[in-house]
């Protein structure tokens, strides 16, 4: 990029407050993720990381502040108790199609195949013909190592496998963004492993993310930034390795058992 560009952040949460009744777990993220960019959230139970993300991709309302697509505002924040109007809930579906979200829980369908979990999303939602939509989710369950299962039906795969085929689902709509929240927390260490590879493997290919974990060191062998997210602000934000380092502050360091 010259220098004198100025680079557009792909995704940008601008005073994102989100309160749960009198509760604000929230208080006014701000962040910026570039494109490309691999961004662990860390943070203490309960602080507020998945309803980060939730808010992100509009699961959950959250009532002030705003959130940019490539420079260009997705979505702002709805008074407490103001339900979505019918443009604001039409804008709410467009943005959930530009990020994929994985969770803890793999929420496929158990009684479909791999395949017909990943293709469901292109058919109904992107519109694809059948004969698109399965190549291009052949071509994610490729992705994810997962060929050899493709005609399986998820409850007979291992945590990690469906773990995999979830990723590929969410890779299949295509999105800009990826929010991946604390994916690897019900699979033991073997079956994470499997699943790390495959998130490095997207790093790799330039994918933006947004990466929970408690996993520490996977936060620092894959993300490009870490932020940590405390009493609502983002209290720590920067690689690495400067993030979890002895300059973070002693609250954090024991918050996040270093
Ligand atoms: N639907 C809800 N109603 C009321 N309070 C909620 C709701 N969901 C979450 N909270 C509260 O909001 C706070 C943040 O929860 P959240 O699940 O975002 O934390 P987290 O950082 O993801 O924690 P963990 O690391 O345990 O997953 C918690 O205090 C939680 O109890
Ligand atoms: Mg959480």
């Amino acid at each position: 990029m010259p220098e004198t560009a100025v680079a557009t952040a792909l995704l940008e949460a601008q005073g994102l407050k989100k309160r749960y009744g009198d509760f604000e777990v929230l208080k006014g993220i701000d962040l910026k993720v570039n494109k490309g960019e691999v961004v662990a959230v860390l943070g203490p139970n309960g602080c507020g990381k998945s309803t980060f993300l939730r808010c992100l991709n509009l699961l959950e309302p959250y009532q002030d502040g705003r959130v940019l697509l490539d420079g260009e505002i997705a979505s702002v924040g709805i008074p407490s108790g103001r339900p979505r109007t019918r443009a604001e809930e039409a804008a709410a579906q467009a943005l959930r199609r530009r990020m994929g979200m994985v969770f803890q829980r793999f929420n496929l369908f158990p009684h479909m195949s791999v395949l017909d979990n990943v293709m469901l999303a292109p058919r109904k939602v992107r519109g694809m013909s059948g004969q698109d939509a399965r190549e291009m989710a052949e071509r994610m369950i490729a992705k994810v190592g997962m060929n050899e299962f493709t005609h399986r039906a998820p409850k007979t795969l291992s945590g990690g496998q469906q773990q995999r085929a979830a990723i590929a689902r969410a890779l299949a709509m295509e999105p800009e963004v990826l929010l991946l929240d604390e994916i690897t927390s019900a699979l033991d260490p073997a079956m994470t492993r499997e699943v790390f590879k495959v998130v490095r493997a997207l790093a790799g290919d330039g994918i933006t993310m947004l990466l929970v974990t408690h996993d520490l060191p996977f936060a620092r062998d894959t993300a490009d930034r870490a932020v940590v997210i405390h009493k609502g602000l983002v209290a720590a934000d920067g690689t690495p390795e400067a993030v979890l380092s002895d300059a973070l502050p002693a609250e954090l360091r024991e918050l996040l058992a270093l």
